[in-house]
């Protein structure tokens, strides 16, 4: 049996840059929310490391919430929508939101769920990603909060998987091309 490894290329993002990230950015978020309550909604499964370590860094009040999307259509479906196979347990209306999402790639699935959220009424609502590839996007989508900005090379890592493998992995490296291009 392979280690999982043997199957990465290299290490984009070891896991004290990432740690140091993590604090960087929930020193940000302090700033803004000031002890204030807030809801934090993990998208599964990507982000439960990501949302693990943000909401134990932070220093306001956090609720957390999950949420399992896919979405569907392709890139070409204009305004395409999103599939919620497990929604919230909290009402957000009147709350502060904050959407925490491992990836912002193509923008698809996240502009459609925002779309959704608005809908039900928060008080504000933000979007936290910690890695970013812009040149992948074909969605007006930004972060409000954003760790690292990568290049188009597919990640695997703290969360991330492929083929719900890799996710494990302390760290975040760049998935060998052989692994996927057969
Ligand atoms: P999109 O922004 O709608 O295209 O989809 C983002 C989702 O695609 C993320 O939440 C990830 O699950 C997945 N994804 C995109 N790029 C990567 C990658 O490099 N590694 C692992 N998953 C990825
Ligand atoms: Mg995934």
């Amino acid at each position: 049996m392979k280690r999982l490894e043997d199957n990465v290329e290299r290490v984009l993002l070891a896991k004290e840059e990432i740690a140091q990230k993590v604090n960087e950015m929930a020193a940000e978020m302090d700033k803004i929310y000031q002890g204030e309550e807030v809801v934090f909604v993990c998208i599964l499964k990507g982000s439960v490391a990501f949302f693990g370590d943000l909401a134990r860094a932070v220093s306001f009040p956090v609720v957390y919430d999950f949420m399992c999307v896919s979405s569907y259509g392709s890139g070409t479906v204009s305004g395409g929508s999103v599939r919620i196979n497990k929604d919230l347990s909290t009402d957000i209306a009147g709350k502060h939101v904050v959407v925490i999402e491992d990836i912002l790639d193509t923008g698809n699935t996240l502009h459609a769920l925002f779309r959704q959220l608005q809908a039900r009424n928060p008080k504000s609502l933000r979007l936290c990603c910690l890695l970013d590839k812009p040149e992948r996007r074909t969605k007006p989508v930004s972060a409000d909060f954003v760790g690292f900005t990568i290049p188009d090379e597919f990640v695997v890592g703290y969360g991330l998987d492929y083929d719900e493998k890799y996710r494990q992995l302390p760290y975040i490296g760049i998935l060998k091309r052989c692994v996927y291009e057969k």
